[in-house]
């Protein structure tokens, strides 16, 4: 059955370019509105543990709605405010951006929820940490590293 639906991001699923505006809006008469994973749920992509004591932060140039919260050293997504639109995972050096649609991120997806509820937003890149070509890729970097307190944010 047909009707009308509106659909907004999610641009590389779609094919659509938008360079200069932040979303796309097709509206019209579409066969039926496709669900985005099988519960129906909201995706969102995260930040995981490699990102912690790097922080390279070209991640959060290439995003359309400003949804990176910074904290000492590392970012998070706020889950909520993501629209799934994938750009940031290929920007950053160190593989620290996943979707959640990936086995075993529940727990990531409650932490960048967290995260990004207390710590400030932010929107352009800034030089990485110090330490951070030293760090990528070590292992429990969570356990060693992780900062709860906030960045600076921009
Ligand atoms: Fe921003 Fe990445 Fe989410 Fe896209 S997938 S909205 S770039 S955090
Ligand atoms: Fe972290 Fe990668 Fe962004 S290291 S700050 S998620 S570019």
């Amino acid at each position: 059955m047909s009707q009308n639906v509106a659909f907004s991001g999610a641009t590389d699923v779609l094919g659509l370019n938008d360079p200069g505006g932040k979303n796309i809006y097709i509206t019209g008469r579409l066969p039926k509105v496709w669900p985005t994973r099988a519960e129906d749920e909201p995706m969102t992509y995260v930040v995981i543990d490699n990102c912690i004591a790097c922080k390279y932060t070209d991640c959060v140039e290439v995003c359309p709605v400003d949804c990176f919260y910074e904290g000492e050293n590392m970012l998070v997504i706020h889950p909520d405010e993501c629209i799934d639109c994938g750009v940031c995972e290929p920007e950053c050096p160190a593989d620290a951006i996943r979707p959640d649609t990936e086995a075993d991120m529940e727990k990531w997806v409650e932490f960048n929820r967290k995260y990004s509820e207390a710590w400030p937003v932010i929107t352009q890149r800034k030089d990485a940490l110090p330490e951070a070509k030293e760090r990528d890729g070590e292992k429990d970097k969570l356990g060693k590293y992780f900062s709860e307190a906030p960045g600076t944010g921009d």
